[in-house]
């Protein structure tokens, strides 16, 4: 190449890489990062499961109807910096009509969660009921354990630390949170950090069913051994439910380390890497 070229090409990219730390770029990351145990230690501890000893008991973007594209990345606001996902058919059966009333449906839902008293102890303790978040469309929806003391506080699902990780895995996934839907097997906080109770799943199961009849996901994947345990009504541990394509209803249901497990157990996060490769797969996405 002649030496004029390429010392004008070597300023150019001078100049881009100046832009992109004004901007305040420090480094471009790969996906697989969060998976490489590179997530800060926080000195903070304060959502229930990072109280927890035990070791963990366990997208699809959201379908956007023709012409509403909500399947959009960060990467198209950050032109040049991460390779966009590809985008899905919408599912025919999901319309805009359909949006409208799994909107009104789940918001009345949510209002009788926010009055429920089944659970004597977890509504005395609240200070609110934890729902969903999320698109009423998604095709992909999350289920994780219990709401937090964050969670608590914010009433939504997935707020602390570990729902940052969840966060990272997401946007490792190229989709954002508002794609999926998020929720919990309870949508009160077990005080003390605890387990649920078979009892308190029970009486929030009406709750958990009303929310997947809404959205009618086409994928679930549940987050740690409480979560696939109460769904599926499975015994087996969590490292045997992965890797496979359970049913619940028309959906498949993907069990997977819950991400609080994963603060616990860094190197388990390749292993939550192949089950989301193995999910987007089955969507006919290759994750990279
Ligand atoms: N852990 C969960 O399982 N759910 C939340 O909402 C937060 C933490």
């Amino acid at each position: 190449m002649n030496q004029d070229v390429s010392s004008q090409i070597q300023a150019l990219l001078k100049q881009q890489i100046e832009s992109w730390g004004q901007a305040g770029l420090t480094h471009i990351s790969r996906s697989e990062e969060i998976f490489e145990d590179k997530i800060p230690v926080q000195e903070e501890i304060t959502s229930r499961e990072e109280t927890k000893t035990e070791v963990t008991k366990t997208f699809v973007p959201g379908h956007s109807v023709p012409d509403q594209p909500s399947l959009t990345t960060s990467s198209e606001s950050e032109p040049n910096m991460k390779k966009p996902a590809k985008r899905l058919e919408p599912r025919t059966t999901k319309n805009r009509d359909s949006l409208k009333k799994r909107k009104e449906e789940l918001e009345l839902l949510r209002k009788k969660v926010a009055r429920c008293k089944r659970c004597k102890e977890l509504a005395s303790t609240r200070t609110q009921t934890v729902f969903g978040v999320g698109d009423p469309n998604a095709s992909i929806m999350f289920i994780g354990e219990a709401p937090g003391a964050d969670e608590d506080k914010q009433g939504e699902p997935f707020v602390g630390r570990a729902g940052k990780l969840l966060t990272q895995i997401i946007e490792a996934c190229k989709i954002t949170r508002e794609e999926i839907y998020i929720c919990n097997i309870l949508r009160c906080r077990p005080p003390g950090n605890r387990n649920p109770s078979p009892e308190e799943a029970d009486s929030c199961r009406e709750f958990l069913d009303g929310q997947i009849s809404i959205v009618d996901p086409d994928y679930i994947v549940c987050w740690g051994s409480v979560a696939a345990k109460n769904l599926l009504d499975e015994t087996l541990p969590i490292g045997k439910l992965r890797g496979e394509f359970h049913e619940y209803g028309r959906a498949k249901v993907l069990c997977t380390y819950h991400p609080s497990y994963l603060l616990r157990n860094p190197p388990a996060k390749k292993d939550v890497w192949k089950d989301m490769k193995f999910l987007f797969k089955d969507m006919g996405i290759k994750l990279k």
